[in-house]
């Protein structure tokens, strides 16, 4: 039996022709498409900020990756957009049918983080009870646990929480940072994303590890007088989001920020400077930082 294939085509694209080049990827049938930054695990990965803006969700140069049916006639589709956008340099694959999901699964492995946390993808069983397992699923959401970014932010609570601490989970995704919070003795978690799939995600996430989250939109977030506040985000929105966290934490409270590059250190810490009594940078991994301000 012949096994089911598909083919893709790959393309370098500059931010100027990506909407109009998916549209035209679209047309000539494609099945799914994925626009990637294509020096993503690299040390010119790009962040891009997700504010809603569309102009500002791709990088300048982006990786698209369009999967066809095998029936489809690449020559002729390579043609096609050749004519309507220049030469393209596209570059055809063959991709084997295969289960994508088992697949993924088996990139996914537990992680140990300081001295206790244990990150164990849900479908998997914890090695020990005797750590602090977090079960996650990252599904669609940022937060598998293996990224840089969080696991200093996980090392960081799991330092800072004594007990009893309210925490804020600012930029949830996964909803990895709330569930250690909450796992490490915090008495009560709030999760915050700008984006619908994040919440359902840092839900279903605090559901399998038996953790209450009450998550919010950020303009419904009312609560304030948190001990401590967790934001692994970028850069440009922790600037932006400065004055308010100063507004929602507690005198000596702590805010522990990443997502953002050594390049970024000090335009973050003069902003936070003006509302915090201190900062410092907690670690840098990667050239990724995370960094803690002191009410
Ligand atoms: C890098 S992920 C971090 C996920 C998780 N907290 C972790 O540490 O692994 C950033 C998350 O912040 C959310 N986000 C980005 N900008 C935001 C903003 N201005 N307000 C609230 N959430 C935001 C994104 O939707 C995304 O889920």
């Amino acid at each position: 039996m012949h096994r089911k294939y598909y083919k893709i085509l790959k393309v370098n694209c500059s931010k100027k022709i990506i909407e109009s080049l998916n549209i035209a990827l679209e047309k000539e049938g494609a099945l799914s498409i994925s626009i990637e930054d294509p020096y993503d695990g690299t040390t010119k990965e790009q962040p891009v900020l997700l504010d809603g803006n569309s102009s500002e969700q791709y990088w300048d140069n982006s990786l698209i990756s369009a999967l066809f049916d095998s029936q489809a006639n690449i020559d002729e589709i390579t043609n096609t957009l050749n004519n309507a956008f220049g030469d393209l340099k596209l570059q055809a694959e063959k991709l084997e049918d295969k289960d994508w999901v088992s697949e993924n699964r088996k990139q996914i492995k537990s992680i140990k983080i300081g001295k206790k946390l244990m990150i164990v993808p849900s479908w998997e069983k914890p090695v020990s009870n005797k750590n602090i397992n977090i079960f996650v699923d990252p599904g669609l959401a940022f937060g598998s646990g293996s990224h840089p970014t969080t696991t200093m932010c996980l090392e960081w609570l799991e330092k800072n929480i004594k007990g009893g601490e309210k925490v804020l989970d600012y930029g949830s995704g996964s909803g990895i940072l709330s569930i250690a919070a909450s796992k490490l003795g915090a008495s009560q978690v709030c999760g915050v994303d700008i984006d619908n799939q994040a919440l359902e995600s840092s839900l279903s996430n605090a559901l399998k590890n038996n953790v209450t989250l009450k998550v919010y939109k950020p303009k419904d977030l009312k609560g304030k007088n948190f001990d401590i506040i967790a934001a692994n985000i970028l850069s440009n929105p922790l600037i932006k989001l400065a004055k308010d966290f100063s507004g929602k934490i507690k005198p000596k409270g702590k805010v522990v920020l990443s997502g953002f590059y050594s390049d970024d250190i000090e335009k973050i810490r003069t902003e936070y400077n003006k509302y915090f009594s201190k900062t410092k940078v907690y670690k840098i991994v990667e050239n990724w930082v995370c960094l803690e301000a002191l009410k």
